[in-house]
């Protein structure tokens, strides 16, 4: 046979099954192989690619960037970095960028006494390419970290302001060409959408930022399309299209058929800019959309190319930014709540004060240490500031009060339930992560959202429902609940009290990785949650783990299993956690994890030198000091066994140089099962 064939068709094979698998756990989430077998086979691809890179397609799963495919969207590379701006609110800042850009316009020959700005609203929003082909829509890409993104063509199609195809009747279309847009939800459909959201018993969005972001990230274009995003676009990131100026680049993205805005403006120097930003800052309340601030750019393309861009800015642009809305008023009182993750936050309650056209009565004092920094006590006058659709926060203290109160004291029991606070950095905590009502509406709306077990129509008004009547006390009581129970809550008639009770029902037997997200282990993020699901097999373990154990596992530190280790054995979290998984939850173990308890390979040290089929040297070391033995990167006399895989190198030579006992892959298959280590 061909080699180049065998290779060819290992690759597709190899990418196939990869694509499968992905999709099963990604979109599906049902995974039908385990992790370290997923590792294995991306493994092998990737050194197979690594041999013959000329064989490496755009669409190979090896092409993915770590991290961002937990969301199952696929990646890909900008045709350009997608910089951001350099940026301030300060007008000197401007001055001394505009200082800088005419220098520099010199240094390359220019004339410093001609340049011209393009201003554009700085539309608060997402970033995204589109790309054409043929003057058709073939991609879309979020920004992502800049130089790679996620793929959202199918949602980015169903925004109706986003051409599908190029208008070609007052400019020739271009073969290839990828615009860089900004993608937003108007101010008044993202209200909309919240109350939608809201009656769905689903959790509103925070601003219409986070909304547009969250709504082309949904799995099911059919979601993306329920909202009503829009785009201005103001960019050619790449193309077969030359433009001297952006205003010209402007004209050309409108005559193609892109929402390009009508605000855009230009201006030859910083006093027209100014002028531009003062104008759309006293707009700002009527636009239909958030803008936080106004883009200066060089109009000249040509300059633009040659000044070229730091690392992170192009040296021709500059955002000047609004100053955060704020707003004078006096703190009556100074009070501790009990957050959703059981963070203890003072916070100021003041005369109501209207800042931009809200009343704000609260803001947030953050912590003890910040309150101590800025002295603000009962009596002072403060100045709060509301950025964004945040909430408020006292940024300073203005003028201190006649009858000043004390310093404020954090309490030293928990205001919701009593329990001793513990102080963690310049944070106040609850430790009673799961006994604590303060705590428990936020606690178990994470649990039943996406990121934790998922459970269709358990969202926070729900969740709040059912603690106000009490149907849910404790967190466990949520499997105790019946259909009947649901039935007259808002929102819920037969069939959707029917359809929650079997949503529940079904978040009984939940992978053991998803099940600890679900429960918001301090610290312990999906891909912890996997490393100490792979390391320690089974729920009961991870509980039971010491300090050191937790310790000694990669990726977690000393501190971060302190954590760990005492959220498990907080005395009332360790009760609900115990009635939880009586006869209520069973996480499902992974496959691949030795049986309960044993320790087999103690005193053992292995080496694991070349690729195995079946393990990543990683879960292949994870398995073997989950068996007692200790794994390390150099052989020695002491090693117990080196394990040699495919194209294994030095460490095998020495190996057999010292005499120490090699095994290959399926020599070490059978000392695992030889020692009962279940596979
Ligand atoms: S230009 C090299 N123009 O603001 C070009 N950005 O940090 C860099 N934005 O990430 C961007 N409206 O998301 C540009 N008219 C506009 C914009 C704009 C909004 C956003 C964009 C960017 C951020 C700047």
């Amino acid at each position: 046979m061909n080699v180049d064939t065998g290779v060819t068709a290992r690759l597709a094979s190899l990418r196939e099954q990869l694509h499968h698998h992905n999709y099963l756990y990604h979109v599906l989430d049902s995974p039908e192989i385990s992790d370290e077998q997923y590792d294995a086979l991306m493994t092998e691809l990737r050194d197979l690619e690594g041999e013959h890179p000329e064989l490496v397609t755009p669409d190979s799963p090896s092409q993915r960037v770590g991290g961002s495919t937990l969301t199952g969207f696929d990646t890909a590379r900008h045709a350009r970095p997608m910089l951001s701006l350099d940026s301030s609110a300060r007008p000197e800042d401007l001055r001394a960028f505009d200082t800088r850009l005419r220098r520099a316009v010199a240094g390359i020959g220019g004339s410093p006494d001609a340049i011209a700005y393009s201003l554009e609203p700085k539309i608060d929003g997402l970033s995204a390419e589109l790309v054409y082909e043929g003057g058709l829509l073939a991609r879309a890409v979020t920004r992502g970290d800049g130089v790679v993104g996620e793929v959202i063509t199918a949602n980015v199609r169903t925004i109706r302001s986003v051409p599908i195809r190029l208008r070609s009747s007052l400019r020739p279309v271009p073969a290839h060409l990828a615009v860089r847009g900004e993608i937003y939800l108007p101010i008044q459909d993202f209200d909309e959408v919240n109350e939608a959201l809201i009656n769905e018993g689903k959790q509103p969005f925070a601003n219409p930022r986070n909304a547009a972001a969250g709504s082309v990230r949904q799995i099911d274009p059919k979601n993306t399309a329920r909202w009503p995003l829009t785009i201005y676009c103001y960019d050619v990131l790449d193309g077969d299209a030359a433009f001297a100026t952006q205003s010209e680049l402007l004209g050309a993205l409108a005559d193609w058929g892109f929402p390009v805005n009508q605000l855009n403006a230009a201006a030859t120097d910083v006093d027209g800019v100014l002028a531009y930003f003062a104008g759309i800052e006293l707009r700002r309340d009527d636009l239909a959309y958030e803008v936080d601030g106004v883009v200066v750019k060089l109009e000249d393309i040509a300059q633009r190319e040659r000044l070229g861009a730091t690392a992170h800015h192009p040296r021709w642009a500059y955002a000047i930014k609004f100053v955060p809305r704020q707003e004078v008023t006096q703190v009556l009182k100074i009070i501790a709540g009990v957050g959703r993750t059981g963070v203890v936050t003072p916070v100021a309650l003041m005369r109501p004060v209207n800042i931009g056209g809200v009343t704000v009565s609260r803001a947030n004092l953050h912590n003890i240490e910040d309150i101590e920094r800025k002295d603000i006590r009962e009596g002072d006058t403060v100045r709060v500031e509301r950025a964004g659709d945040v909430i408020p926060q006292v940024v300073e203290r203005v003028e201190t009060g006649d009858d000043r109160g004390a310093p404020f004291v954090m309490p030293s029991e928990c205001p919701s339930c009593g329990t001793p606070l513990v102080r963690r950095g310049p944070y106040t905590l609850c430790p009673n992560s799961f006994g604590c009502p303060g705590q428990l509406v936020g606690r178990l709306t994470y649990y039943g959202s996406r990121g934790g077990l998922d459970i269709e129509g358990l969202g926070e008004k729900t969740v709040s429902q059912l603690v106000e009547r009490d149907l849910v006390k404790r967190f466990p009581d949520l499997y105790d609940l019946r259909a009947e129970q649901l039935v007259g809550l808002d929102g819920f008639a037969e069939r959707s009290a029917e359809k929650l009770a079997a949503a529940i029902d079904a978040s009984r037997t939940p992978t053991l990785p998803r099940f600890l997200t679900a429960l918001g282990v301090p610290e312990v993020g999906p891909a912890v949650a996997r490393t100490l699901a792979r390391r320690f097999g089974t729920f009961e373990r991870i509980r039971a783990a010491s300090v050191e154990e937790l310790d000694a596992v990669d990726g977690i530190g000393e501190v971060m299993a302190g954590h760990i280790h005492a959220f498990f054995n907080e005395p009332h979290t360790a009760r609900v956690l115990d009635d939880l998984l009586d006869g209520r939850v069973s996480p499902l173990p992974e496959e691949t994890v030795p049986l309960a308890g044993e320790q087999p390979f103690a005193g053992l040290t292995f080496v694991f030198t070349g690729a195995m089929a079946g393990f990543t040297r990683e879960a292949a070391e994870a398995l073997v000091q989950a068996l007692g033995a200790k794994a390390s990167g150099s052989v020695s006399k002491k090693t117990s066994y080196v394990v040699a895989g495919e194209r294994a190198g030095s460490k095998l030579a020495k190996a057999q140089d010292l005499g120490v006992t090699v095994l290959d892959e399926s020599g070490f298959l059978a000392l695992l099962a030889e020692h009962g280590a279940a596979l």
